[in-house]
């Protein structure tokens, strides 16, 4: 049995032992990675699953990125305890974290993963006209979350960063605007 619940400060240190284990000690060489330094995951929108015994088993984050000026969500990683895979942990979470988004009226999420198990959630690998810079095309999935937003044909995928160079940069992206520590969007791609 296991219960959802939202991530809570003194999870980070079950979480990274546990995304250690499922992508290895060099999970942060990964491209993905360059998408997330140095902004915090969107809080809201983080969850773990914990077993009968309080045990941290899974986890999901979600990082705000844009497609060129649309703003977007990054999800992952997503992770499961080794020895509770395959037991509906990773549904669960993907389920009710998406829920959670749309709701909050995101309307747009990609992840760099395997299509055969995302297509369950309603992914599908991007057009290739969306391009995240040195990653797969193969394994850049997309979702839109608004039926009314009409994906772009092309369009990069950007990070966001800390420090805005210019007031075009200044942060409007919706989850994380006007927030302490305000997040710019990145001008120019790793
Ligand atoms: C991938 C992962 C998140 C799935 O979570 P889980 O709780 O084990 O999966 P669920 O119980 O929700 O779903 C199990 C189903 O997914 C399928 N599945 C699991 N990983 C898969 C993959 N990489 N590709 C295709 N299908 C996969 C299983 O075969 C099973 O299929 P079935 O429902 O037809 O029997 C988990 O195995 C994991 O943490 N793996 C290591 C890290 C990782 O790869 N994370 C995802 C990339 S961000």
């Amino acid at each position: 049995m296991f219960v959802i619940r939202s991530e809570m400060p003194g999870d980070a240190a079950s979480i990274e032992p546990l995304l250690d284990r499922c992508f290895g000690v060099d999970r942060q060489q990964k491209t993905s990675y360059r998408y997330r330094d140095g902004v915090p995951p969107l809080a809201d929108l983080a969850f773990v699953a914990a077993d009968e015994d309080q045990k941290l088993v899974g986890a999901i984050r979600y990082w705000p990125v844009r497609l060129d000026r649309q703003p977007a969500l990054l999800l992952g990683p997503l992770a499961i305890d080794p020895e509770r895979q395959g037991r509906g942990i990773g549904r669960a979470l993907v389920f009710h974290s998406l829920e959670i988004a749309a709701a909050a009226a995101h309307r747009l999420v990609f992840l760099v993963g395997d299509p055969a198990y995302y297509a369950r959630f309603g992914f599908a690998v991007a057009p290739p006209g969306i391009v995240m810079p040195s990653e797969s095309p193969a394994r850049l999935n997309y979702r839109v979350l608004d039926p009314n937003l009409r994906l772009p044909r092309t369009g990069i995928l950007k990070p966001l960063i800390v420090t805005p160079s210019s007031p075009a940069d200044v942060d409007t992206h919706p989850a994380t605007a006007g927030r302490p520590n305000a997040i710019a969007m990145a001008s120019a791609i790793h």
